[in-house]
């Protein structure tokens, strides 16, 4: 199984502070059989000040850690939309996770998440059911939905969704693990939603088994 969002990778925003807390997150994600993880750290984030550069190199040190977890470990990353995006760390050269301001519909998301799909990226946004606008504009929703754009829901959100899942408007499931200090993760949705974990291996196309 596969999860998309995560802040495993150590050192570059809120989520793993070290190497350490990354292994043993990783080991985590391997005992509950999850075996392939997209690392996901933050990109233009207003609160997380981090750049490409640093966050490759910190995938290169975790990746060989990966390796002797038995984990197959890809990078991306989740991407803040504003008007002035400049990085954004594609899954796969396709997917880009982005997020926006949860308690604000930001005017531009419309046009940003446009100018990204003209440059041939596929978008998940990431942890709907966190958007109190999305839930209570249905105008919007249909519109990102008629746009293609994917919708990415929290693992720990499951349990007491009641609209998102529901209506069939989830895509993705995954995990936005920030380490313990957050909380843990409520690992059994990875085996009730297993059929759509094993879709999202195939959304992202990854050949499995996969080679290192
Ligand atoms: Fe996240």
């Amino acid at each position: 199984m596969i999860d998309i969002h995560n802040h495993v990778l150590f050192a570059v925003d809120d989520g793993s502070e070290s190497i350490e807390e990354s292994i043993e997150m990783l080991r985590e994600y391997k005992r509950n059989g999850v075996e392939i993880v997209v690392f996901t750290p933050h990109l233009n984030h207003p609160m997380f000040k981090n750049d490409v550069e640093t966050i490759k190199k910190n995938y290169d040190i975790l990746n060989e850690e990966c390796k002797k977890t038995g984990i197959y470990a890809l990078l991306g990353s989740e991407v803040y939309l504003t008007p002035d995006i400049k990085d954004v760390i594609p899954v796969n050269d396709r997917f880009v996770l982005v997020e926006v301001n949860v308690s604000t519909y930001p005017m531009y998301l419309y046009d940003k998440v446009f100018d990204l799909q003209l440059e041939g990226y596929d978008i998940i946004l990431a942890h709907v059911e966190r958007y109190a606008w999305l839930k209570s504009d249905a105008r919007i929703l249909k519109k990102l939905k008629d746009m293609n754009v994917y919708f990415q829901m929290n693992v720990n959100s499951v349990k007491d969704d009641k609209f998102f899942l529901k209506n069939g408007y989830i895509d993705f499931l995954a995990t936005d693990y920030h380490g313990k200090k957050r909380g843990t993760v409520d690992w059994e949705v990875f085996k009730t939603h297993k059929e759509m974990f094993e879709r999202t291996v195939k959304m992202l196309g990854l050949k499995v088994p996969l080679q290192q």
